[in-house]
């Protein structure tokens, strides 16, 4: 009898063991994700940042027992649209979502609604809906006032302005279909605006307003296109010593038209970029990026994640930003985390030291 019941007790524990290790490990709660799945909706493979966010979101939420249905859009709005339909169809229990086109997706976010699916918005701002519960995010206009204080500080505008020299600029701004972009460019013009208007700043094309200098879902071949453009039709006497680059994309973009216009280490200018990608840290390691805005998307993803806990466990998310991002429906509750500038004196520091890379991965 007293066997049988050992048995019996062993069975269940060894069941409990297995049952826990399906669910892939516990959350600091102790609650596991169990049967729910959760969709990640994310915008492009074609940069490498958002395959090291939907990696690292796949990861952190099955480690919580959540099951995961990752999709890239591939930069096409549809094909975005008809992804989270079908995420809804199959019955997932919350929405994580990178938009592409931000406000394209009023009508699918109202399906979610209906359905009482969560939404959270995931590094992008969602915009006209009120189905979005929470909001991840870094400072997009702390990244923009990066970009400008690294252009003040290491050209020494103030000092150039005394001396009444100049600096030549273009600028390469990101997509207008993204809040993120907008915001990114006051945060650089908030720094920058100043020496454009006492032409310590000389911007020979012309271009710095918003809408003159965005590039249509941050396309690596427009911001080529545009660089050439204004490199044949302005810079034929001049050399360009900056160019203000809101992307890493637009970075290599800008890198291959100055090679093709000649450009040597001689006269190489400035070349700013966002995301610090494993090729833009070895373009600042070689000299041919100027700098780059670190965004730990293992911070982010962590953060996202518990908003997802928040919504389908009652948890409370860490909040830090209830006024920033009205998306013209609602104010959205945010996490915003903070980026770090990273330039060849620093990335060892901030990138190796915090493992984001190793030095084999930036020696290759
Ligand atoms: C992100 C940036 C990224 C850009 C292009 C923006 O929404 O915040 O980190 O560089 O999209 O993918």
């Amino acid at each position: 009898m007293k066997k049988r019941i050992l048995s019996a007790m062993l069975s269940l524990a060894m069941a409990a063991t297995l049952f826990a290790g399906c669910g892939g490990g516990d959350s600091a709660g102790g609650k596991a994700g169990g049967d729910k799945k959760v969709g990640v909706a994310m915008p492009t493979q074609s940069s490498e940042r958002w395959i090291n966010d939907g990696a690292n979101m796949k990861s952190e939420l099955e480690k919580l027992g959540y099951e995961v249905d990752l999709q890239y859009a591939e930069d096409d709005v549809q094909m975005q649209v008809s992804q989270i339909e079908n995420m809804i169809a199959s019955g997932v229990s919350c929405l994580v979502i990178a938009s592409i086109d931000s406000s394209a997706l009023v009508n699918v976010e109202a399906q979610a609604k209906e359905a009482g699916i969560p939404i959270i918005a995931y590094d992008r701002l969602l915009m006209d809906t009120d189905a979005v519960s929470y909001y991840a995010t870094f400072d997009n206009k702390g990244v923009g006032t990066a970009i400008g204080k690294y252009i003040e500080e290491k050209k020494d505008l103030p000092g150039a302005q005394s001396a009444g020299e100049n600096y030549t600029i273009e600028f390469f701004m990101g997509s207008p279909d993204d809040n993120n972009a907008k915001m990114l460019y006051d945060g650089v013009m908030e720094v920058l605006q100043p020496y454009l208007d006492d032409g310590t700043l000389v911007c020979k094309s012309g271009r710095t307003s918003f809408d003159d200098t965005c590039i249509l879902r941050w396309s690596q071949e427009t911001a080529q296109q545009n660089c050439e453009n204004y490199l044949t039709g302005f810079y034929a006497d001049e050399d360009l010593d900056i160019a203000c680059s809101a992307f890493d994309g637009f970075a290599y973009g800008i890198k291959a038209a100055l090679e093709g216009a000649g450009y040597t280490d001689a006269n190489w200018p400035m070349i700013t970029g966002q995301d610090a990608e494993l090729m833009a840290v070895k373009n600042i390691i070689s000299g041919k990026q100027s700098m780059s805005i670190y965004k730990d998307t293992r911070l982010l993803a962590a953060k996202c994640v518990t908003m997802v806990q928040a919504v389908l466990e009652g948890a409370e998310p860490e909040i830090n930003d209830t006024e920033q991002y009205n998306n013209g429906k609602i104010v959205v509750p945010s996490y915003l985390c903070t980026p770090v500038a990273v330039d060849k004196d620093n990335y060892q520091k901030e990138i190796v030291d915090g493992g984001y890379y190793t030095e084999e991965q930036l020696a290759e």
